[in-house]
């Protein structure tokens, strides 16, 4: 796959299958893989980070890592040693930083080099071109940074200088967004005194929780009703510290959700990170009445992980409120997919952030819907789902435009509905979970 390329299209059809049943192991979570790798190119010495998520999305961020100086080195599988060049001690890279897919390496880095006085372009697939930079590079300018070169409407390609002399700001996010808040902190790193992210609504903690855990002063004060205040003392020296990447619960919610529909299953997902900012999905699947019992809960590289015991049951409709939306923004296609099979309709509210994911995400949820069968409509920014009382059509080819979770979403529809349904292309999931499809072959889904 190079810059705005594409790869050959894998389609792929899932079809009724008999009950799921087995013990399985998602991969590592995928925000906490890309932090480790650059934590551990910000600090001076060995970084070694256990269960990393080798998807394309994190390799990509491994290789801008080794671009801007570090070394990075797989000693097996998910584990890896990354040596750092320290704050201030990047090196500018000479080739463009090709982040392929992903959105979170592109924009965190962009926090990376907005603090350094480096310059770098930035570049991605067609995909990656599409998605908003302004959001990132808006705050990256108050800081001194300067967009040398962008495509129309901010977007990549995009050439960042960074900072010569990183200043600290107070940010207040337009939108809930991790990737904004860790770019500034990120950014604020290189910069002397307090930067300061204020979010109206909490949004993944995972850069906040590991600046902690590599040694730099972070605190966090509650802002309103559910924001969140936090403030990071800059230019620490960052200690390489060891990480342990906890099962990613985006990943789970897949096999999870397949286990509810797919008729007498009973699945076990092990390992998986249960960080109260991630596990939304988990709550509304619960609400609709999905039967998931967490096992053995205990800790794991800073967060709590438990195993999830999943029969499947039947599910009836709910309402979810916009503010759930930041812990489970990630979910919602495969939560629709969910809603299709349950009892009465399905309100999912605020769903704004949709539109600008790996692709317009709110666009392609109701197209799959629509190719399958199921009544759905949009009101504003709310997807409503009319569920089938465990009975959905199928039949549709659905158009995953470059999008892994909208692939994976329709293929786990497919093993419960009466006739199959064909994704135009897989390959995509690599992006997140390359083993995607062989786990759910083996719990017993019929996908050929
Ligand atoms: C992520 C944050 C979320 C999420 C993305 C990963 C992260 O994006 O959708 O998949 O690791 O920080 P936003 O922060 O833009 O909502």
């Amino acid at each position: 796959m190079s810059a705005a390329g594409s790869i050959e299209a894998r389609p792929l059809t899932a079809k009724r299958s008999g009950a799921l049943a087995g013990r399985v192991r998602v991969p590592g979570d995928k925000s906490t893989s890309h932090r480790a790798l650059i934590l551990g190119l910000l600090s001076i010495g060995e970084t070694t980070i256990e269960g990393l998520l080798e998807s394309d999305d994190v390799l990509r961020t491994a290789q801008a890592c080794r671009q801007l100086g570090a070394s990075v080195e797989r000693l097996a599988e998910g584990n890896w040693s990354v040596r750092g060049a320290g704050i201030g001690g990047l090196v500018e890279p000479e080739a463009v930083l090709d982040f392929g897919n992903a959105g979170t390496g592109t924009r965190l880095m962009m926090g990376v080099v907005g603090g350094h006085p480096i310059s770098a372009t930035f570049d991605g697939d067609a995909s990656l071109r599409k998605r908003p930079m302004r959001r990132i590079l808006d705050p990256l300018a108050r800081m001194g940074a300067q967009v040398v070169a962008e495509a129309e409407g901010g977007r990549c390609p995009i050439t960042l200088a960074g900072a010569r002399h990183a200043a600290p700001i107070v940010y207040q996010t337009p939108v809930a967004s991790a990737q904004i808040k860790s770019a500034v902190l990120l950014a604020g790193l290189n910069a002397p005194g307090l930067t300061t992210v204020i979010e109206t609504e909490a949004s993944r903690d995972h850069t906040e929780r590991m600046l902690r855990h590599f040694g730099a002063q972070v605190s966090v004060a509650p802002h309103g009703e559910a924001g969140r205040r936090v403030t990071l003392t800059g230019q620490p020296e960052l200690r390489p510290a060891p990480v342990i990447v906890p099962g990613d619960p985006s990943s789970a919610a897949f096999p999870i959700v397949a286990a509810s529909i797919v008729e007498g299953s009973d699945v076990v997902v092990e390992g998986v990170m249960l960080n109260p900012l991630r596990t939304g999905f988990l709550t509304t699947l619960r609400e609709m009445g999905a039967r998931i019992e967490a096992m053995q809960p205990r800790q794991e590289g800073g967060e709590e992980i438990a195993d999830l015991h999943v029969r499947a049951g039947e599910l009836r409709g709910i309402d979810v409120p916009a503010a759930r939306a930041p812990s489970m923004i990630d979910e919602y296609p495969v939560i629709a997919v969910a809603a299709a099979f349950a009892r009465g309709e399905t309100r999912l509210r605020g769903l704004s952030e949709l539109r600008v994911k790996e692709s317009d995400r709110l666009a392609a949820v109701a197209a799959g819907l629509a190719a399958c069968g199921v009544t759905h409509a949009i009101e504003g920014d709310d997807l409503i789902i009319e569920g089938g009382k465990g009975e959905v059509r199928g039949g549709g080819e659905v158009k995953t435009h470059l999008d892994h979770r909208i692939a994976m979403s329709f293929l786990v529809m497919g093993l419960a509905s009466r006739r199959p349904v064909g994704v135009d292309d897989t390959a995509m999931i690599a992006t997140s979970f390359p083993s995607f499809i062989e786990m759910m072959r083996g719990l017993g889904a019929d996908m050929v």
